[in-house]
Order: C-alpha cells, then sequence, then structure tokens
C-alpha cells in the first residue's frame, strides 16, 4: 500500500527548488517550503507571485486557481516549520554532500515515520544520505529536469534498501504532479538522463577549450545536425556552470584522473562568478528579461 502523500515539503529554494514548489502548489498539494538564505527566501516569494500573475496573464491559469495555489505554498523560515508535517520532502540543496547530510540528518528528527525523504540531487545517490537517517527504506532520488515547471521527466532512484511501498509512492505522487516518471533501479552514475547527455556536454566543452569550433557553433551542430532543441552549452547556461564545476571538481577529488578536471573555458567562467542564466551571464549574456543578448 502506497502512502496518500497530500503535504510536500521543499528544502532548498534556488533555481530548482522554488520551480519543484510551484509546481506542487499548482498541482494541489499543500507546500511548505525553506531555504538558509533569508534573501533567497524573498526571492522565491517574488518568483512565485511574478510566475502565477504571469500565467494568469497567458490565459494558462484562471486568477482563482492562481490565488488558491498561492494560498497552498507555505513558506518558512526553518527546515523544521517546513517539514514537520510532510508526507514528503524534496531536498533541493546546493549540490555539496556533506550539506545534504546534516538536512538529511535535520529532517530525520522532525519528520513524522511515515515521512519520505527525496532527493533532487543529480548526482549524489541517495545511498549516502539513507546512511545518516534511521528511515534508509523511505529516501530515494526524485530527480526533476531544468526548467522542472516544463519538463515532464522525474527520475526515481531506487537506492539499495529503498522499499516499494516508497518507490511507488513517489511514483504516483510525480504522476499527481503532472509528470512521466520512470524508475533507475540501481544508483549508476548520472542515472538515465545524464549518463545519456554528459558524455555530450563534456566534449563539447573540450571542443570549445581546444578551439576547434566556437560554442556558438558547436550549438549549432547539435541543433541543426543531431535535431536536438538546445544545444550542449545553451542547456549549460540553464543548469548552472556552477554545478558542472563542482561536479567535475567532485569527481576528479575522487578518480585523481586529470580528465575529470573541468577545462579551461568552465574554470574561467566559474572562477569570473559566470554560472549562467541565473546570473545574467555563463557561455552567452542575458538582458533582464531572460533572453540571449
Ligand atoms: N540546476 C539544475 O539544472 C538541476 C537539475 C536537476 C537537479 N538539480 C539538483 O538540484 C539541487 C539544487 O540545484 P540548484 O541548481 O537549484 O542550486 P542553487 O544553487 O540554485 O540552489 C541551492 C539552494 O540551496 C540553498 N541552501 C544551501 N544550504 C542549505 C541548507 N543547509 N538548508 C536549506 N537551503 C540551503 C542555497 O541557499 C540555494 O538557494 C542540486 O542537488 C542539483 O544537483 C539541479
Amino acid at each position: 500500500m502506497d502512502l496518500e502523500v497530500k503535504k510536500i515539503a521543499v528544502i532548498g529554494l534556488g533555481n530548482m527548488g522554488r520551480q519543484i514548489a510551484m509546481n506542487a502548489a499548482i498541482s494541489g498539494f499543500d507546500v511548505g517550503c525553506t531555504d538558509a538564505d533569508p534573501g533567497c527566501r524573498e526571492s522565491a516569494k517574488a518568483f512565485y507571485e511574478e510566475y502565477l500573475a504571469s500565467r494568469v496573464t497567458k490565459g494558462r491559469l484562471t486568477q482563482e486557481d492562481a490565488d488558491a495555489a498561492a494560498k497552498r505554498l507555505h513558506p518558512a523560515d526553518s527546515i523544521r516549520e517546513a517539514a514537520e508535517y510532510a508526507d514528503l520532502v524534496i531536498e533541493a540543496v546546493i549540490e555539496v554532500l556533506d550539506v545534504k547530510q546534516k538536512v538529511f540528518r535535520e529532517l530525520d528528527e522532525i519528520c513524522p515515520e511515515r515521512t519520505i525523504l527525496a532527493t533532487n540531487s543529480s548526482h549524489i545517490p541517495s545511498s549516502q544520505l539513507a546512511s545518516v537517517t534511521k528511515r534508509p527504506d523511505r529516501v530515494c532520488n526524485m530527480h526533476y529536469f531544468n526548467p522542472a515547471l516544463v519538463m515532464k521527466l522525474v527520475e526515481i532512484v531506487r537506492n539499495p534498501q529503498t522499499s516499494q511501498e516508497t518507490v511507488d509512492t513517489v511514483y504516483r505522487t510525480a504522476e499527481r504532479l503532472g509528470k512521466v516518471p520512470i524508475v533507475c533501479e540501481r544508483e549508476v552514475p548520472g542515472f538515465i538522463v545524464n549518463r545519456i547527455r554528459e558524455p555530450m556536454v563534456f566534449e563539447a566543452m573540450k571542443l570549445a577549450d581546444m578551439g576547434v569550433a566556437t560554442v556558438e557553433d558547436i550549438d549549432k551542430a547539435a541543433k541543426y545536425g543531431l535535431g536536438h532543441p538546445m544545444g550542449p552549452f545553451e542547456i549549460n547556461d540553464l543548469t548552472g556552470l556552477d554545478l558542472t564545476y563542482t561536479i567535475k571538481t567532485e569527481r576528479y577529488r575522487k578518480s585523481g584522473d586529470p580528465n575529470d578536471l573541468p577545462g579551461i573555458l568552465l574554470s574561467q567562467h566559474y572562477l569570473k562568478g559566470e554560472y549562467g542564466k541565473k546570473t545574467g551571464k555563463g557561455w552567452y549574456e542575458y538582458g533582464e528579461d531572460g533572453k540571449k543578448k
């Protein structure tokens, strides 16, 4: 028997978390949400207001539905306040193992026994978070894609201790969120989508580092030669160069293989704080309206 999820909590309201929270509220769930950074909590609130208003203006939501979604969102100042009554918690904090483990320890203390603790991490397998809790059977990856309000896929990744009930509950909840869930039965690096996509992105960065072609032309190659809707650099500007840099650095730290180091251009952008669309500049530059200049 799977659990009927009514209340969802989202921890971490950066790029992904605020979209995940918004999607859950629009889909009819009560949503507690918080971030460690007060500035981010405030900008998430502004995002909710702007997003709902724009959906109404575009005729995608009625004013009544937008008001109801806004009422279901409960911004909180602490993890306790956001998650203490949640049936499902989706953690979307920065991609740093120690930070995520600390959040999971706290959630395990706060949340009722039934609560499922899911991580949106793209690379950290949930077994590394389950191990700091007393409920490893109720821990899994619930991996959204960016932009989470648009992209349909959700990868549910089972760790060796994840119960079938947990997988079934998260699967059914993802469907109620309007998503298309798939189950990754083993914790393989990159899960399914990134496992397919990453070699292409890293190869594209290598080609740009080698001066073989410009970033623009490599993106054109993917779009007009492979039929991809976006080029690898355009996608990377959306997902965040900081995230890619962290992933590469972590991988190198574990493997010691120089091939795993972040490339020259990626490192240059990272060191200048050019993380992509969210900072107004990454591989491309973006205007105030978020459109490519
Ligand atoms: N960016 C993507 O395209 C993408 C796609 C799928 C999954 N993910 C995953 O989602 C997660 C978040 O990525 P993002 O791109 O939204 O990052 P982000 O940097 O935009 O947001 C992370 C947020 O976590 C907050 N935070 C840090 N420590 C915290 C704590 N202890 N408690 C509460 N909040 C805390 C930060 O203040 C920040 O607002 C990562 O695990 C990443 O792997 C990202």
